[in-house]
């Protein structure tokens, strides 16, 4: 999983990250950024560029598949049950549980991959997320719901639920609180979390945060890219750009000395289509 600030390069490092494995084994690239990026970092308009490996499956997922999952695994498992004491009809229904209960998509996300990363034989999942904040709570959902699920049953079993015994909701509670339990698990023991950062004062100083919010979980960083790193130059510009960014590296570099640092230069263009993919591939796995 890549995670970090709007705009840092989470998108390039997946994708040339994806591509990488590609050339080893089943590998897909899946972005969980409402607003994905993917498949134009990837050049596929309509078509599919013959320089992408075979091997390589891009998917994006938004706001419909996380509603086609949900339908799928528990929606009218749910609505069953409350449909019998409240009459509201299905849509109306998964609109308001997805409100109650915000962060039910994101749970549903953590899922859906570790679904993916269970039964769909892929070697490796390259996961490209929303910026930070999202993704943070996409973390804390799994918690939060399980914390809310503890005090469920003390809720739901004064409801009368009509011709139905309350046992089904608490049932249906219980599994939820098993599958929250089950992925954060994956979230700890499955997935490895690099962490993408620019050298400038405002990225930097939200490393710290960014560890402390993922330690809170249990969750490990494992890899730090530094991104649009300014090597030498004969340009002024350039030289006052590197210059400004050289205490930043070296703070990022004595603060997090423990994990593996990798250094991403700024190329001189945007990183697009599987080419300059793999000039960012060269440096992720020098
Ligand atoms: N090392 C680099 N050199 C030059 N351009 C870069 C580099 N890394 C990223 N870019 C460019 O910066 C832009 C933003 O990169 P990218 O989309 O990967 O960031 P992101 O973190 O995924 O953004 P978002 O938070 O919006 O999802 C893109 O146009 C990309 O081509
Ligand atoms: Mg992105």
């Amino acid at each position: 999983m890549f995670t970090g600030k709007g705009g840092v390069g989470k998108t390039t490092c997946s994708a040339a990250t994806a591509l990488h494995y590609a050339a080893g084994g089943r590998t897909l690239a899946i972005s969980t950024d409402a607003t994905p990026s993917l498949s134009h970092i990837f050049e596929i308009d309509g078509e599919r560029p013959a320089a992408l490996p075979p091997r390589l499956c891009i998917t994006e997922i938004g706001g419909a598949e996380i509603r086609e999952m949900w339908d799928r695994k528990f929606g009218r498992e749910v609505y069953e049950v409350f449909s019998s004491f409240v009459d509201i009809d299905y849509d109306s229904f998964v609109e308001f549980m997805t409100s109650i209960l915000p962060g039910l998509g994101e749970e549903f996300m953590v899922d859906y991959i570790r679904e993916l990363s269970r039964e769909n034989g892929y070697e490796n999942i390259v996961w490209d997320t929303a910026p930070l904040g999202q993704t943070l709570g996409l973390l804390e959902t799994p918690a939060m719901l399980g914390e809310h699920l503890k005090m469920a049953p003390r809720i739901y079993s004064r409801l009368k639920v009509g011709r139905y015994t309350r046992e089904p909701v608490l049932d249906i509670l219980r599994r939820w609180e098993r599958i929250s339990a089950e992925d954060m698990a994956f979230l700890r023991d499955g997935v490895d979390f690099s962490l993408v950062t620019v050298p400038e004062a405002l990225s930097v100083a939200q490393l710290k945060g960014t560890f402390r919010e993922l330690d809170k979980y249990g969750l490990a960083v494992r890899r730090i890219i530094i991104n649009n790193v300014v090597r030498e130059t004969d340009s002024q510009f350039l030289r006052t750009r590197a210059r400004q960014q050289a205490p930043y590296l070296e703070h990022i570099r004595a603060a997090y000395s423990h994990l593996e640092i990798v250094e991403l230069p700024m190329f001189p263009q945007e990183v697009k289509g599987p080419e300059r993919l793999r000039a960012v591939e060269n440096y992720l796995f020098a």
